[in-house]
């Protein structure tokens, strides 16, 4: 017989384990924890005024060191100073030889960045602040300026830690960043004088057999927010599922790349990560920790997904839907115009004439394998002439798709092979690479690797309509651009063709704030400048070759007008960047943005809202070291 009370403790019991995902979740901030510290209160509406500019270091309103250390008291020894590793080879009270070699030989090294509290990816984004110098410079040097990195980093384990964060830096006005692994190529992720949470604690993985929420019902994982790619497919193997995941070993699964939309190999049949989600935790600007999923508090949950990264809240948690084990396929072949090295079996040679047919050839069967659920993933790679060798190109293309045999495979790339032997290409079809579940294909063998880089990233989307008819002005336009883009310009071209369409996206994923641009598309193009930006570069430099870059990714936006540009790979300076990264949704976003964040708290470089700010400081260049205030305030 069932009483009346155990039927209660059954549903409060539910209702406990539905409130979070993971224990480092169950340890929250309480009313008893705060007393009467308003340095950690929650926030309250109306905001009150905001100022013109938040606190940094050295003015007046800096919190002093005591409240520093209470902070660090009540985070129970979990904040940490914002001193980045190339410190080490200053003269000062961070001198230490050992450190300074480490950092010398590991800098470049994605293993290491993405380890570190607070050096971003890309120390451009921070104007260059400590650069390592080179071992043969002499000191001393005295060129590390540590006030252009975040202040402090909370080295979140906890929700109480992200809401002690959250909580402090909105009570002290203070420029609140948010750090996962650090690859963010815009500079969304970093900040001068910033309190910053680094969430690369929470780790944590759960397979779920069936899961409900709304109209789904299905397979589902639990994710702890700052899981990696690699990571993930470790998991995916162990439990013989299939997960969405980015592309490259150390991005993380369930920060930026989420909530920015996400792309993935296997994009064409399952979506985006943003269409895979079915709920997050999530601590906002209030410093409340909250559920979000399409019943409750869809508002917020609708805006995470796709509608960009540390915009809305802070994740410490997700569910996403997971899939049957999966086959993988893929086809490699190269194009060039230089002498064949490597495989003779999958790469000819041709000349430039044939090459460039031969590219349009190639871009002219984009539609044919998106629509059967396959993605093209492809470089143009150019090499400028020397004495002995003349200019080259070349065409490196994988086509990749999951569900598939080896046979179908060739079924699906042999009308492409066709069409290029008709053109004068002499490409046999290749046999493809074949792997028996997701996790296989992604799982690297000797573990995660990857480097760091400091050039400028550009993108463009190009939509559907630009490939239906390869005889029509758009798709020759379309062409012509890449091909300047390349040959005149002297860049590399990258693209990855995916076709995240709302019908793909199914539920929940097609009602979400993935920009509509990205819907459209079947292509998103990427290039970078030649040019590292680094502290050895003059502004002037820097202004050049970053005008010489945007002149010819501008001819790739007029290739594709009413188009727009993924955010997550990007330009900091990207146009309109309202309409270009968010679509039709801006609007809407920007309401939520308000309602849930009236302070602003979650600023982030083209985030939304972030149009009303800018930087101190920054010499005319889209840097983040200074000083954040508001505009014409
Ligand atoms: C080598 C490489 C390969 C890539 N491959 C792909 C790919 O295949 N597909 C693709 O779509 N993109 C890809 N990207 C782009 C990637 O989506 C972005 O770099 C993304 O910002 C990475 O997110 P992160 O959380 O790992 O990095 P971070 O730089 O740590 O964070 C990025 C942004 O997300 C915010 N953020 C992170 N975690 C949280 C959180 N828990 N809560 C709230 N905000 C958070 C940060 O504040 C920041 O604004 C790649 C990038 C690189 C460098
Ligand atoms: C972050 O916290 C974890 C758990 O307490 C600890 O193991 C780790 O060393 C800390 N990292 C840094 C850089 O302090």
């Amino acid at each position: 017989m069932t009483s009346l009370r155990t039927l209660f403790a059954a549903v409060f019991t539910a209702h406990i384990v539905s409130a979070y995902n993971f224990p480092y979740e169950g340890v929250q901030l309480k009313d008893s924890d705060i007393g009467d510290d308003a340095n950690l209160a929650f926030g309250k509406l109306p905001p009150g005024t905001i100022p013109k500019c938040k606190n940094y270091p050295g003015y007046a309103g800096w919190p002093s060191s005591d409240k520093w250390d209470a902070l660090d008291v009540a985070l129970g020894g979990a904040l940490i100073k914002g001193i980045p590793p190339a410190a080490a080879c200053y003269d000062g009270e961070y001198k230490d030889a050992m450190t300074c070699a480490n950092v010398r030989r590991r800098q470049t090294d994605a293993l290491f960045v993405k380890e570190d509290p607070v050096v971003p990816f890309n120390q451009w984004q921070l104007d260059n602040p400590c650069p390592v110098p080179a071992a043969s410079e002499s000191l001393p040097i005295s060129d590390c300026s540590l006030i252009y990195f975040p202040a402090y980093v909370v080295n979140a384990t906890t929700v109480k830690d992200v809401q002690l964060a959250v909580n402090f830096a909105r009570n002290n006005n203070i420029r609140l960043t948010i750090k996962n692994t650090g690859h963010d190529f815009v500079g969304r992720n970093t900040g001068g004088g910033a309190l910053q949470v680094w969430v690369h604690p929470m780790k944590a993985f759960e397979y779920l057999p069936t899961f409900q929420v709304g109209n789904y019902k299905g397979q589902a994982a639990r994710v702890g927010a700052a899981l990696e790619q690699w990571e993930v497919f470790s998991y995916m193997g162990k439990a013989g599922i299939t997960i969405l995941t980015p592309g490259s070993p150390t991005v993380g699964a369930f920060g930026g790349y989420m909530q920015g939309g996400g792309f993935s190999y296997i994009t064409s049949k399952y979506g985006l990560m943003a269409d895979q989600v079915l709920g997050l935790e999530v601590v906002t600007a209030d410093g409340r920790f909250v559920h979000a999923d399409p019943t409750e508090n869809a508002d917020l949950f609708w805006a995470i997904r796709g509608g960009g990264p540390g915009n809305f809240g802070i994740v410490t948690s997700a569910i996403v839907k997971a899939y049957p084990s999966t086959t993988i396929s893929r086809s490699d072949f190269t194009i060039q115009t230089g002498p064949v090295f490597g495989n003779s079996k999958t790469t000819v040679r041709v000349d430039d004439e044939t090459f460039w047919k031969a590219v349009s050839v190639y871009f002219s069967h984009n539609l044919r394998v998106n629509d059967a659920k396959g993605i093209m993933w492809n470089f143009i790679f150019t090499e400028a002439p020397s004495r002995s060798q003349p200019r080259t190109f070349t065409l490196l293309n994988q086509i990749t798709k999951p569900g598939v045999s080896v046979q179908e495979m060739k079924d699906l790339v042999a009308p492409l092979i066709k069409d290029l032997n008709d053109i004068g290409v002499p490409l046999d079809n290749p046999e493809p690479l074949f792997w028996e579940t997701f996790a296989d294909f992604g799982t690297l063998p000797g573990g995660p690797n990857g480097g760091t880089s400091n050039s400028r990233l550009v993108s463009r989307l190009f939509p559907r309509s630009n490939f239906e008819d390869p005889k029509s002005d758009t798709f020759l336009k379309s062409m012509a651009a890449i091909r300047s883009y390349v040959e005149e310009g002297g860049y590399n071209f990258h693209s990855v063709d995916f076709a995240p369409t709302y019908e793909t996206a199914g539920y929940p994923g097609s009602d979400s704030a993935v920009s509509s641009h990205m819907r459209n598309a079947v292509m998103h193009m990427t290039g970078w400048d030649n040019r590292q930006y680094g502290a050895d570069i003059t502004d002037e430099q820097w202004k050049a070759s970053y005008a010489r870059l945007a002149s010819y990714i501008q001819k790739l936006r007029d290739a594709s007008p009413g188009s727009g540009a993924y955010m997550n790979e990007a330009d900091v300076q990207e146009p309109n960047f309202q309409d270009s990264f968010y679509g039709s949704g801006y609007k809407r976003l920007l309401k939520i943005k308000k309602e849930r964040d009236p302070w602003s708290l979650f600023y982030a470089v083209t985030g939304v809202g972030s149009e009303e700010w800018m930087v101190e400081g920054t010499r005319g260049l889209p840097t983040q070291q200074g000083r954040l205030c508001r505009v014409g305030a």
